[in-house]
């Protein structure tokens, strides 16, 4: 089997006092533990499929509307409907796996009881999406796995390299997580199959925890920076933007399905020109709410985005709010 090894270095920080330090962590602890859901347990996995075979609605696939997409058979736009989903799971998998590692590693380097029960808990929970997805993609899709794309490998590798909790914490809880909520809430929306619609609206259920522990955790850190730090972490900020936000494309799905590099290349210029457009690009639409009123307003509000790098968001599509 295909494996990774990442070196790292972490100190362990071993606490004695278990007493609540933090009401609002703590809070969050006790959610986690009261919201947990099992897989095994509360998923209807023997939910019907639809009829056509379809697990997402179709204009989720790029070529979706293009004169490539007109000349495919039903099966062939079937077929591709699932290998774009096998995709997108694939890359939410790998993602699931690489946000357990990284809470793991938190466990250990963050300081406080409240903050590494709280990670004990999202280990736990990023363990059950893992299981969870694998589970769907093997009961609806044959297995049918996809590798991971180069940018979500390097931004993991910077995650799970880096010996700095609040690094790992701005790149995975602020970033990685919001661009995943993103993805799940737009598949959850859009998904044909009612059980695939299930699993991401379950694993929905325990994101904004996730996010909360950034944001409960982070602000303190921040305060206590230097400049060189802050501009250190705000650097660090865009690089994780510029790792989820650019090269999302199921090129290998196209490949596979017996696509031509020209025709790939066809469905690249398509979808760009849908997005330019800004009409019906459904991709585009769920992905301005989110990132603009998650991670771009909260990256903002604790001081990780400032005016000194609106120019990198600016080639990004993210529009900066003025500053006030
Ligand atoms: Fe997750
Ligand atoms: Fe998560």
């Amino acid at each position: 089997m295909e494996r990774r090894t990442i070196p790292s270095t972490l100190d362990t920080i071993f606490e004695f006092d278990y007493s609540v330090q933090a009401e609002d962590m703590r809070g969050l602890y006790e959610k986690a533990k009261r919201d947990q859901w099992n897989a095994s347990r509360d998923i209807a996995w023997d939910t019907p499929e639809p009829s056509d075979g379809r697990t997402l609605a179709d204009e989720l696939v790029d070529l979706y509307g293009s004169p490539l997409w007109d000349k495919l058979s039903e099966n062939d736009r079937v077929d591709l409907n699932r290998r774009v989903t096998a995709w997108r799971l694939s890359v939410l998998l790998y993602g699931e796996q690489g946000a357990m590692l990284a809470c793991s590693q938190l466990v250990d380097i963050v300081s406080g009881a409240d903050e590494k029960f709280f990670q004990a808990t999202q280990v736990m929970d990023e363990a059950r999406h893992n299981e969870v997805l694998e589970r769907y993609i093997q009961h609806r899709l044959g297995g049918l796995h996809y590798p991971m794309p180069d940018n979500e490998r390097i931004l993991f590798d910077a995650i799970l390299g880096d010996s700095r909790w609040y690094i790992k914490t701005i790149a995975l809880q602020l970033v990685a997580e919001t661009f995943a909520v993103a993805m799940f809430k737009m598949m959850s929306e859009c998904a044909r199959d009612p059980l695939l619609g299930e699993v991401c609206r379950r694993i929905l259920l325990d994101e904004s925890r996730h996010m909360g522990f950034g944001m409960l955790a982070l602000p303190e850190v921040i305060k206590g920076a230097s400049e060189k730090e802050r501009e250190e972490m705000e650097d660090f900020t865009c690089v994780a933007l510029e790792k989820v936000l650019t090269g999302f494309f199921p090129g290998d799905a196209y490949k596979d399905f017996g696509f031509s590099a020209a025709q790939i290349a066809e469905v690249r210029t398509f979808r760009r020109d849908v997005a330019a457009r800004n009409d019906y690009a459904v991709f585009r639409k769920y992905f301005r709410r989110d990132m603009h009123t998650s991670m771009v307003n909260n990256l903002a509000r604790l001081g990780l985005l400032t005016e000194r790098v609106r120019p990198r968001l600016a080639a990004l599509g993210i529009q900066l709010a003025p500053a006030v």
